[in-house]
């Protein structure tokens, strides 16, 4: 047995050793609205708790473009930050720089290989190395739905085909409000083009278009298709749609003012934080022709390279704890996203969670999951920014013709 003041050294030792390696992480991300703040808020409680000070570096606007501005600045500068909210393609040109972290020192001790689907695992790796550490996996093709909007339009069930949508937008019109609650920024605009592509157009024309982006899909008949039913749907948003925050879109839904939202699940989160339960105060439903299909986004973060000894422990510390049951599972519930550590228990998910889990699952066997476009997960983004401005342009300029969207995203995605 230790003697009190044996103990009290004992004790003292080992505070001195943590304080030894307590670092400073400074965490890029854009992360700012409500269910976004609080989910990010969790890691900076875990962080705090191993001893490590927090810096947030919050760069607001949805889907990260400002973000991504602000950190080649950083890094150009000579100045990273030690954690960025990177994904996708983009790591690997990130990692190509030379300024990337080497994260399988964590990732073994920790075991990441045994822990992720092999897929997810590949977009973390540049070159056979770990060089991000991934948070969730948000579903990217699902519709919200207010249920008292519904009822009071008497549109019964939830649609499931765009004819079935248009003849429930065209009741709630009826009922004077608004059908499909939009945020008029390029990258909401690209949510909506794929979800309409993959409805429209199946799995595989999506494959094809929008992943291999192969000019024969792009310019085909069921592109022209896709493009006449994302045309359609703008006739249903309200005339203040331009400029409108992701969130504030979401709320419009969540205070009975929309009955409809396209829109990634993070806008669960929204939901969650205004108290609201999923199956009695709102829907959430795959996009319209979408059920047996699954977009994905992937949030994750790299490391950069640093010299110091506590930073670097500190980087450590924040992707183990990345990876962490504790921090999967409740960053996940107030996200709206799902773990993307496999055999997590999902018992205190929702409905729309345990959903997206089954699905994610699913559409692996059949080769309907797939990476999404607007959110960074299926093009390098040089070709993904021209797509999606070209969507855009698309969607706010009504004398762009059917057949001249149809071209200019097909010599977008040319794009190198
Ligand atoms: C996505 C990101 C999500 C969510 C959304 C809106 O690109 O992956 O986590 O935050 O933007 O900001």
């Amino acid at each position: 047995m230790l003697k009190l003041s044996q103990l009290a050294t004992a004790v003292a030792l080992v505070v001195a050793g943590n304080a030894a390696f307590a670092g400073e992480v400074e965490v890029l991300h854009w992360w700012t609205a409500g269910g976004e703040a609080k989910s990010v808020g969790e890691l900076k409680t875990i962080m705090q708790g191993k001893g490590h000070t927090w810096k947030d570096f919050a760069v607001a606007g949805g889907g990260g473009d400002n973000a991504m501005t602000v950190l080649k600045s950083r890094v150009v500068s000579g100045n990273p930050p030690a954690a960025a909210q990177i994904k996708g393609p983009a790591l690997q040109e990130w990692a190509a720089e030379g300024v990337l972290a080497n994260l399988d020192a964590t990732a073994k001790a920790e075991k990441w290989d045994e822990l992720l689907p092999k897929g997810v695992a590949d977009i973390m790796k540049y070159k056979g190395n770990y060089i991000a550490a991934p948070v969730n996996v948000h579903r990217v093709n699902w519709m919200w739905a207010n249920k008292a909007v519904l009822d009071k339009a008497g549109v019964k069930g939830t649609p499931k085909t765009w004819d079935e949508f248009f003849s429930a937008a065209d009741k709630v019109k009826k009922a004077g409000l608004i059908a499909v609650a939009h945020g008029g920024q390029n990258w909401q605009d690209f949510t909506t083009f794929e979800s309409v592509v993959l409805g429209v157009g199946g799995a595989k024309f999506y494959s094809d278009a929008l992943i291999k982006l192969d000019q024969k899909a792009l310019t085909s008949a069921t592109m022209t298709k896709s493009l006449e039913t994302f045309r359609k749907i703008k006739g249903y948003t309200d005339a203040a749609a331009p400029g409108r925050d992701w969130n504030l879109a979401t709320a419009m839904v969540i205070q009975e003012k929309a009955a409809f939202q396209f829109m990634g699940d993070w806008a669960k989160g929204e939901f969650a934080a205004a108290g609201k339960v999923p199956g009695k105060d709102y829907i959430c439903a795959a996009a319209p022709g979408t059920d047996k299909a699954y977009t994905f986004n992937v949030d994750s973060f790299a490391m950069f390279k640093l010299k110091d000894a506590a930073a670097q422990k500190a980087q450590a510390d924040l992707a183990a704890s990345i990876m962490g049951t504790q921090f999967q599972e409740v960053f996940n519930l107030n996200k709206g996203s799902i773990p993307v550590r496999l055999n997590m228990d999902m018992s205190k998910f929702d409905d729309c969670a345990k959903l997206s889990a089954k699905d994610f699952v699913a559409t692996s066997k059949t080769g309907a999951l797939l990476p999404s476009i607007a959110h960074g997960m299926a093009v390098k983004p040089a070709a993904e920014g021209a797509i999606k401005d070209a969507v855009s342009q698309f969607w706010n300029d009504d004398k762009i013709s059917i057949a001249d969207g149809v071209k200019n995203i097909a010599k977008a995605a040319a794009t190198k």
